[in-house]
């Protein structure tokens, strides 16, 4: 039987700090973060991003800098995505040996390679004119298989450039399979792949459209990511999907409006889990904070606790550099 008041009294051990620091169920370390970066063809200085204060397009110079800060502060890992200067049907820059993703992740292999992990964002909607994720048809729907070709390319052509992790956030049917075994067949037997297994339609991708320039030029995309009131049974089934195809980790996403399913999917896998915590998420906090509405710094590690609780190993943050400063 539990002891009953005064003799149960919980707030003996929330009395002092180090108390409290000492009884905490949930940790923070800088290398569970991982800063998501851009990269733009063709700039000569750091382009900032309107809807994400403090954030920027990146030059190849500026990059490597950021990338720097992020490993001398602890960070986990860098996810990269490239903007180039032209954009075409088939997304023709995402498999270009000299495209900007490639020569971005050359630099920050030969650079920071050996300090943190270098991963690139597998995808077609930063290097297509129609800003979605794939090949189109003539009736203007995302053709499932040939974009597979294309992500396979894609994915070896960041890995031969010095990828150390790939991640496919196309939602295409069968995307893990097809860029494990071109990963293979061109010698990249030993590169992970962490699937964006679970990614919603969200309108909280709205600044990052900004930031990757990569708004959808007509329609959405509701037909290839998930529906944000669909079957939880279908994020458990895509990440079982991913995980047969040969996944290494898997990742929800967004953060915060989806714990629950970040919750069912730890408990699903024995695989590392990774939440991304994205721009809507982080633009909401600076508006806010911006307005003094809101203490910042409080509500960013409140939400990244969260998030870590909810049974986040990983977290993709555009606050990774200055948590991990803050934590270290
Ligand atoms: C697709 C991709 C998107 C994000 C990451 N990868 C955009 C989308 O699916 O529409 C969004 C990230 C964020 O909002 O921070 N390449």
């Amino acid at each position: 039987m539990s002891a009953e008041f005064p003799v149960a009294r919980p707030r003996r051990l929330r009395r002092t700090a180090p108390l409290r620091r000492m009884v905490a169920g949930t940790r923070l370390h800088p290398a569970e973060l991982i800063l998501p970066l851009f990269v733009k063809e063709g700039i000569t200085e750091p382009a900032p991003v309107g809807s994400m204060p403090g954030v920027v397009q990146h030059t190849r110079e500026s990059l490597r800098k950021a990338a720097h800060e992020a490993a001398e502060a602890g960070v986990g890992g860098v996810i990269l995505f490239g903007i180039p200067a032209v954009k075409d049907g088939r997304g023709s820059g995402a498999d270009d040996p000299e495209g900007i993703v490639q020569l971005a992740l050359n630099d920050l292999r030969s650079e920071v390679g050996d300090a943190l992990v270098i991963m690139s964002d597998t995808c077609l909607d930063e290097y297509t004119d129609h800003g979605h994720c794939g090949i189109l048809t003539e009736a203007g729907e995302v053709d499932n298989d040939l974009t597979l070709e294309r992500y396979a390319a894609a994915a070896v052509a960041q890995a031969r450039a010095g990828s150390q992790v790939i991640a496919p956030s196309g939602m295409m049917d069968g995307q893990v399979g097809a860029i494990r075994a071109a990963l293979d067949a061109d010698g990249h037997a030993e590169i992970p792949i962490l699937g964006y297994s679970v990614k919603y339609a969200s309108a909280f991708y709205g600044p990052f459209r900004d930031a990757a320039e990569c708004a959808p030029q007509f329609g959405d995309r509701s037909a290839y990511q998930q529906d944000p009131a669909g079957p939880v049974g279908e994020a458990l089934r895509e990440v079982r999907l991913d995980l047969a195809e040969g996944a290494d980790a898997v990742m929800v996403k967004p953060a915060l409006a989806y714990l629950d399913i970040l919750r069912q999917v730890r408990d699903l896998v024995d695989v590392p889990v990774a939440a991304y915590q994205v721009s809507g998420e982080y633009a909401m906090v600076e508006a806010a904070a911006a307005n003094g509405w809101i203490d910042r710094d409080r509500v960013i590690m409140e939400s990244l606790i969260a998030i870590r609780r909810a049974g986040a190993d990983l977290i993709l943050t555009y606050w990774a550099t200055e948590v991990a400063r803050r934590l270290g």
